[in-house]
């Protein structure tokens, strides 16, 4: 947690037209018949750029499998995109924990983005032109144009990243799901998917949320958090949610809050001097 960083975080942008991205209505998850979390009411408006955040097992790729209908609520109500979640939305553009490892390092780039546009089901079929434009022109996107022959293996953590991307938006999603997209990158990789991310949400004012542990890279482009604290889901602006009290409490150990001369903010962790 050092990485100077950032520019104020842009708000997001919500036409009226437009649903919530995502509604939680006094909604009580479990599983395993164990109460991840309870009394979850949020609204994120389209265009917000969401952090999520919470300590390891807080229910954060939870929330996600909510999103995308793969897990039943046990109560209350959800909303995405103006309607019950249902599995397969194709609106939805998914980039699952540890992406990589899930989903097979021998295939190959392009395989990949074809499946974000054919549905992952049936495996491959065969693709149309207009199919296979729209394939190229993700890859090109994320700027991988250049590697979407080779396969997942032979790339570096940052080609993935954004060969996964390209898969979650080829399909022209309203709202991106990334769970742990910086994890296992370097600072310089972590800064160009921050980047990268930042663009789409520009260019498409696509919704998205991203989960993450270390706030720092994301917090040019966030407008908002939701943060999983004592089992329970809230959400509130960025600038809110910087906040060293807050920040401590919810990873149970010391985090300072640093805002430069500049106005950029940052945080870090920060430790008791073992000295005497
Ligand atoms: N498939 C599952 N079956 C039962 N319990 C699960 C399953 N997946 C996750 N859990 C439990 O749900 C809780 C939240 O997990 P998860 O949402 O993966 O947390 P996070 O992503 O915040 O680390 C944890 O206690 C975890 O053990
Ligand atoms: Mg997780």
């Amino acid at each position: 947690m050092s990485l100077p960083a950032v520019a104020a975080a842009r708000p997001g942008t919500a036409p009226a037209d437009r649903p919530p991205a995502l509604v939680l209505d006094d909604v009580h998850v479990a599983r395993g018949g164990r109460t991840v979390w309870s009394e979850g009411s949020l609204s994120v408006a389209a265009g917000a750029v969401v952090g999520v955040i919470g300590p390891n097992g807080a229910g954060k790729t939870t929330l996600f499998q909510v999103v995308l209908g793969l897990l039943p609520v046990t109560s209350g109500r959800v909303e995405v995109l103006g309607a019950p979640p249902r599995r397969g939305n194709r609106r939805i553009g998914y980039v699952p924990q540890n992406y990589t490892a899930a989903l097979g390092e021998a295939v190959r780039c392009r395989d990949l983005v074809t499946l974000g546009l054919t549905g992952t089901r049936f495996g491959l079929r065969r693709t149309s032109a207009a199919e296979r434009a729209r394939v190229d022109s993700a890859l090109e996107r994320v700027g991988a144009t250049g590697f979407a022959d080779r396969r997942m293996s032979e790339l570096s953590g940052g080609q993935q990243q954004r060969v996964a991307i390209a898969q979650a938006i080829v399909d022209d999603a309203d709202l991106l799901l990334l769970d742990e997209p910086l994890a296992n990158l370097d600072l310089r990789n972590q800064q160009e998917v921050v980047q990268l991310l930042g663009d789409l949400h520009r260019e498409r004012d696509v919704t998205i949320m991203v989960v993450a542990h270390d706030l720092n890279p994301l917090l040019p482009v966030l407008t908002e958090a939701i943060y999983l604290l004592d089992g329970h889901p809230h959400h509130d602006p960025i600038t809110d949610v910087v906040q060293e009290d807050l920040l401590t409490h919810l990873y149970g150990t010391p985090v300072g809050v640093v805002r430069t001369a500049q106005g950029d903010l940052f945080t870090r962790a920060t430790w008791r001097d073992p000295r005497p």
